[in-house]
């Protein structure tokens, strides 16, 4: 029976480890897949994390099935993260959270959901968007199209352009915003670009459906949830897909959240049974073990503060490298103004190369990013950024 089916090629992004790992050159640089790394290049596991793990193996005593919600424990934790503590809709019983298999298991059970609620709803997501937003939402079978959002030429959002798009969407559907750290562009909206947003999606009945994949990667954990906390106060309904991949640097263990703020208690009821069953229809209930550990971490005020500690190191070691990329682009010579990556926020940049300049940095000079020119910020050191930008004025005057 499988004889029909076609090869597909290597994921866009994943596919970069594979090929970083089985080149032999002594100076190749992975700046693929967006995951933080220290100056040695290793992504460790956070000191809150392991001393949450040693407490969780001594507590635990069972490992019976937790249910498709997942704790309600780490859930409730992660509302007060994400919309603050006390948050009006939270405290009405509005907004409701169940654990799911990382960001991505978040972002498809919402597909889901939307798919039951309205069939013929269409997401819009932002003109660039994260790659895996397509089929995680597509293959639930949503209408996807795009709005502008990244003007390559000012290296800033088009505002104005986003606007023009989106107020013509109506009741009925949504519209993908990254909460922060814009993945992959890393230009992010302002406080009066997300207000003027909240007030076009009340005026206009669309639903925010919000990408929360890197909180605390940009100015800090709470300065990076304006925007969802904004909308919160504003609109009657709205969507939060949340990762703890990135800021409790969880990646393989799939520890994620879908918030979603219903209209009234009553609507989160009846969402929140429509969500246990698909999850009991997709895979029955989501991991334990990532979650534990965020939860772990949350409910203890000194783990709290230890991973509050190296996030804040994670995000400021990569303001840095933005700082210092910058600069050496410009000590090499580098064509052009490379300003906008000091300026941009989180992980990820546009280096606002062409696809061939892009095949010679991976295929000349081995250094590894994703064909739209996207560069993980963190594969970035104070040992690599020389050749970085050396290969990257070479590659500048092909
Ligand atoms: C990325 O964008 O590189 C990360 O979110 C990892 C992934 O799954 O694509």
């Amino acid at each position: 029976m499988f004889e029909g089916l076609t090869a597909l090629p290597a994921d866009p992004i994943l596919g970069l480890s594979a090929a970083y790992q089985a080149d032999t050159n002594p100076k190749k640089i992975d700046l693929g897949v967006g995951v933080y790394k220290d100056e040695q290049g290793n992504t460790p596991v956070l000191k809150a994390v392991k001393q949450a793990e040693v407490e969780y193996h001594n507590r635990e005593t069972s490992k019976v099935y937790i249910g498709p919600p997942g704790s309600a424990a780490a859930n409730e934790l992660l509302q007060a993260l994400i919309f603050g503590a006390d948050h009006a809709a939270v405290s009405a019983g509005r907004v409701r959270t169940i654990q799911t298999p990382g960001g991505c298991g978040s972002l498809r059970n919402a597909a889901e959901l939307i798919k039951k609620a309205n069939p013929s709803a269409t997401v819009w997501v932002s003109d660039p968007t994260w790659a895996n937003h397509i089929p995680l939402l597509g293959n639930a079978g949503l209408a996807i199209k795009t709005y502008p959002y990244y003007d390559h030429a000012t290296k800033r959002v088009n505002f104005s352009a986003m606007m023009d798009t989106l107020k013509d969407v109506t009741k009925g559907d949504l519209v993908l915003l990254h909460g922060c750290c814009h993945n992959p562009c890393g230009a992010d909206l302002s406080q009066d670009q997300w207000q003027a947003i909240a007030e076009l999606a009340l005026q206009n009945g669309f639903t925010p459906f919000i990408d929360m994949a890197y909180q605390g990667f940009g100015e800090g954990l709470d300065q990076d949830a304006y925007g969802i906390r904004l909308l919160a106060d504003t609109v009657p309904e709205m969507i939060v897909s949340s990762s703890c991949s990135k800021n409790f640097g969880l990646y393989r263990e799939r520890a994620g959240a879908l918030s979603i703020m219903y209209a009234s208690s009553a609507d989160a009821d009846k969402g929140q049974s429509n969500l246990f069953s698909l999850v009991r229809g997709m895979y029955s209930m989501p991991p334990n073990h990532g979650s534990a550990i965020v939860e772990t971490i949350l409910g203890s005020p000194n783990l709290t503060a230890t991973w509050h500690k190296e996030l804040a190191e994670m995000r400021e070691r990569i303001k840095s490298l933005r700082a210092l990329l910058n600069q050496k682009l410009q000590e090499k010579g580098a064509e052009g103004d490379f300003s906008f990556i000091e300026r941009q926020s989180g992980m990820f940049s546009f280096l606002g190369i062409n696809k061939e300049q892009v095949h010679s940095l991976v295929h000349d000079y081995s250094i590894y990013l994703v064909d739209s020119s996207r560069i993980n910020i963190a594969g970035i050191s104070l040992a690599n950024v020389d050749y970085l930008a050396e290969s990257i004025v070479a590659v500048l005057k092909k």
